[in-house]
């Protein structure tokens, strides 16, 4: 047995933001989703040991004052919007997470109070005064460099650079954690592993974030109860921010369950560039401080702008993801997202876009190829996959050897974290495919019977290329590719899609004459467009 098969497959936790529980679930959230939900799949059929986490954020005054607004108790508010929202989004846009971890379970609540309680016993926490300017919308004392005069009817107030809504000032007695013990720990780390943040962009802000010297963290508030109460004073509730990164390890045993916090930790962390700071510098000085392994990577995305702004609920450009995936379906939300935008840049949406690249390569690229491929399979050979013949041409050969080509470079571009760039990899090999058959023309070769042997080999390689194209698509566009496995004939000569070794995808010839296919609906049907713009 080769040495490599005899090895564990390596651990892949790949984690969400947690989101905040009053916030309706809009396109932004959906996108974070959606990449960590393709790094997973794409990880679990590798074979790589994956575990997906996701969740809500439900303490701190935002949604305490919420709830209040609507006249329930927190809990209460927080349960119902979990059910009616933020679990249904996990089926609307197809997620596979292995976990949800809401921050008022008990294991996380008793998580937190153990790790606190460590950093106490430990002497990374001491008590003190505190006056600073905090705002609620993004639960945090501002840093001067977010502090701004208000303008218009907050003229003469000074207001959050991110929201434009005053801040407010509190003074009260807080627990501190000694945050800025960790400066230089910090800056080592960086320089020592310099993708432990990407992109480079994000590791650039980072660094220069921290250089400028870190302050001690307030972690603690007295002026509401709405948190998880400090362990050695029940006066305090914990900070948000510190109970909300803590998810990542109390979903995953810690102080509970030690074999599987070993067997999962440390996470690849996918978030939003405006909460990078709190994963990329709170967060791994947290786990120094507790003797934990800091993070394997942190991976800031960008914005989805709507109009060339943020998309935000609050500025009303938001948009439910269902009002996409009820027109295009889910697959088509999955791939326009990661397709169109440079993971790790900004990018705009816009309905005319995603119609267009529906169309375009959905429907006409990847669709059009399945059927015709199918039905001539089903007109010249009964169904069946074809015996390609021994004499293969160049342009067979071309074929072959793209697909192993770009399943390697899919994957390394997955590990790199540019699935876009590994989505365009494979698209690849749909448009040689598509150029292929122009240019062999089988139908052409099925008039003449003296051609029978070449219509086979075209056949073949057509049939085998999409045999690839359903493997690697699988964790972007995961129905359709299911769809397209089932009618290749694929799922009973070769067993489940997932159970693909995805690394494997290009090795040619998986697929074996005379297999029996069946019928294909159409994947991408055609969309009817209103007159809205949508
Ligand atoms: N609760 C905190 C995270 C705590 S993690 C320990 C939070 N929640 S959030 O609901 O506001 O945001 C969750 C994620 O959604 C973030 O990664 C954020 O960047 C992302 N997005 C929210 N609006 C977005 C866009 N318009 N575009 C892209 N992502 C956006 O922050």
């Amino acid at each position: 047995m080769a040495l490599d098969q005899q090895a564990q497959p390596s651990s892949f936790f790949i984690t969400t933001p947690i989101f905040y529980v009053n916030d309706a679930p809009h396109i932004g959230h959906a996108y974070t989703e959606v990449a960590a939900d393709v790094l997973a799949r794409w990880h679990r059929q590798a074979g790589d040991d994956t575990w997906f986490l996701t969740g809500t954020d439900e303490h701190g005054q935002k949604i305490l004052r919420t709830a209040t607004a609507n006249g329930v108790a927190p809990k209460e508010w927080a349960d119902r919007l979990v059910e009616s929202a933020w679990k249904p989004l996990l089926d609307t846009i197809d997620l596979s997470n292995d976990d949800f971890i809401r921050t008022t379970d008990a294991r996380h609540e008793e998580g937190v109070a153990k790790f606190l309680q460590k950093l106490y016993d430990d002497g990374h926490v001491y008590a003190g005064e505190f006056e600073a300017l905090y705002c609620v919308g993004c639960e945090e004392f501002k840093p001067k460099s977010e502090i701004v005069d208000g303008e218009g009817a907050f003229a003469g107030e000074k207001v959050c650079a991110i929201h434009s809504k005053p801040l407010e000032l509190l003074q009260e007695k807080n627990y501190f954690f000694k945050m800025s013990a960790f400066q230089e720990r910090l800056l080592a780390l960086y320089e020592e592993r310099p993708d432990f943040v990407q992109p480079a962009s994000a590791r650039n802000e980072v660094i220069a974030f921290v250089q400028q010297g870190l302050e001690d963290l307030s972690i603690s508030r007295t002026s509401f109860d709405w948190g998880i109460p400090i362990p050695w004073d029940s006066s305090h509730v914990t900070y948000v921010w510190f109970d909300a990164l803590l998810n990542y390890v109390t979903a995953t045993g810690y102080g509970a369950d030690a074999a599987q916090f070993e067997r999962r930790w440390p996470a690849t962390h996918i978030v939003g560039k405006d909460i990078l700071r709190f994963h990329a510098v709170i967060w791994p000085a947290m786990l120094m401080a507790a003797g934990l392994e800091v993070p394997r990577n942190v991976f800031a995305h960008g914005w989805l702008l709507v109009g060339g702004e943020k998309m935000s609920k609050s500025k009303l450009t938001g948009i439910a993801p269902n009002e996409i995936t009820d027109t295009f379906g889910s697959d088509a939300f999955r791939y326009y997202f990661m397709r169109a935008i440079s993971f790790g840049h900004d990018g705009s949406f816009s309905w005319e876009d995603l119609a267009a690249r529906y169309q375009a390569e959905l429907a006409n690229g990847f669709g059009n190829l399945a059927s015709r491929v199918l039905a001539m399979n089903q007109k010249y050979f009964e169904g069946r996959v074809p015996q390609a013949g021994s004499d293969e041409q160049p342009a067979d050969a071309a074929i072959r050897e793209l697909a192993a080509d770009v399943a390697a470079r899919a994957d390394e571009r997955i590990s790199a974290f540019a699935i876009h760039e590994a989505i365009a990899a494979v698209w690849e090999l749909v448009d040689a495919l598509n150029g292929y058959i122009t240019e062999q023309e089988p139908w052409a070769l099925a008039k003449d019977p003296a051609q029978r042997d070449r219509l086979a080999s075209v056949l073949y390689t057509t049939t085998e290329g999409l045999r690839v194209l359903a493997e690697l698509l699988a964790p972007v566009i995961p129905q359709a590719a299911a769809k397209l496995w089932a009618a290749l004939g694929a799922e009973e000569a070769l067993g489940a899609l997932e159970a693909q070794p995805i690394r494997e995808a290009g090795r040619w010839g998986r697929l074996v004459a005379g297999t029996e296919q069946q019928r294909i609906a159409v994947l991408f049907p055609r969309i009817e467009i209103d007159g809205e713009g949508k």
